[in-house]
């Protein structure tokens, strides 16, 4: 199977989790990309969705899926989402797609966390993946000096010659070398950098349950 094809069995299996008549949270991503799709083939069955980014509302309007402002919703049954690594805890590094900011919110609304991915996202330790840190542009040079501090290598993301500009007007430094070997007390570390607005390790609050796509199918790991 390709990469694609076990990135689209996941997002068939995380349709079981969706609950009926509901407000679903929606993440970003190629795998969300194909969650949206099948999401797309059920919708009469939700009331709508928030979306973690402009290119995710953009893909659920596509679909003829209302999309709600997160301040209008009261509660979520549930939050889905692929991630860049995920560990057996349920810990995870997310953000490759520069979204991680919306993603934290709008999963901490939510009563459960489902994650999708391929297999090889599964890791034994995060920090192979360069860890996604969203700043205040004024202060991209300061957090990067102590981000390198922590041991890794920091380095602006950069789009067409030009430091890349997140949904939320902020830049992302990408920590390369890092092994996160306590994934909860690193994101309470990088949280607490003066000019940092997140951190693309969800730890404190990781995924609740896992959909792995891999040759021999869907694999489910829940986490208490
Ligand atoms: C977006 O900012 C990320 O957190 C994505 O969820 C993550 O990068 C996984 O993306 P893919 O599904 O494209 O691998």
């Amino acid at each position: 199977m390709t990469q694609d094809e076990l990135k689209q069995a996941v997002a068939r299996a995380a349709i079981d989790y969706v609950v009926d008549g509901t407000i679903i949270g929606v993440g970003t991503g190629s795998t969300a990309n194909f969650f949206i799709d099948e999401l797309g083939k059920i919708k009469q069955r939700i009331k709508g969705a928030v979306a973690s980014s402009e290119a995710t509302a953009a893909r659920l309007k596509s679909h003829g899926i209302a999309v709600f402002d997160l301040n209008d919703v009261d509660s979520m049954p549930v939050y889905i989402d692929g991630a860049d690594e995920i560990t057996a805890q349920g810990a995870m590094i997310k953000g490759g797609g520069a979204a991680l900011t919306r993603e934290k919110i709008v999963a901490s609304v939510a009563e459960r966390f489902v994650c999708i991915a391929d297999g090889s996202k599964l890791v034994n330790m995060l920090g192979k993946f360069p860890l996604p840190v969203e700043v205040i542009p004024m202060a991209h040079a300061a957090v990067a000096r102590q981000l390198s501090a922590l041991g890794g290598e920091a380095r602006l993301r950069m789009k067409d010659g030009k430091p890349l500009m997140t949904d939320n007007g902020c830049v992302i430094i990408d920590v390369s070398g890092l092994q996160i070997a306590d994934p909860g007390a690193m994101e309470a570390r990088i949280n607490n950098i003066v000019g940092v607005v997140t951190v693309g390790l969800f730890a404190l609050r990781g995924a609740d349950v896992a959909l792995l796509g891999t040759a021999e199918g869907v694999k489910r790991m829940a986490f208490a």
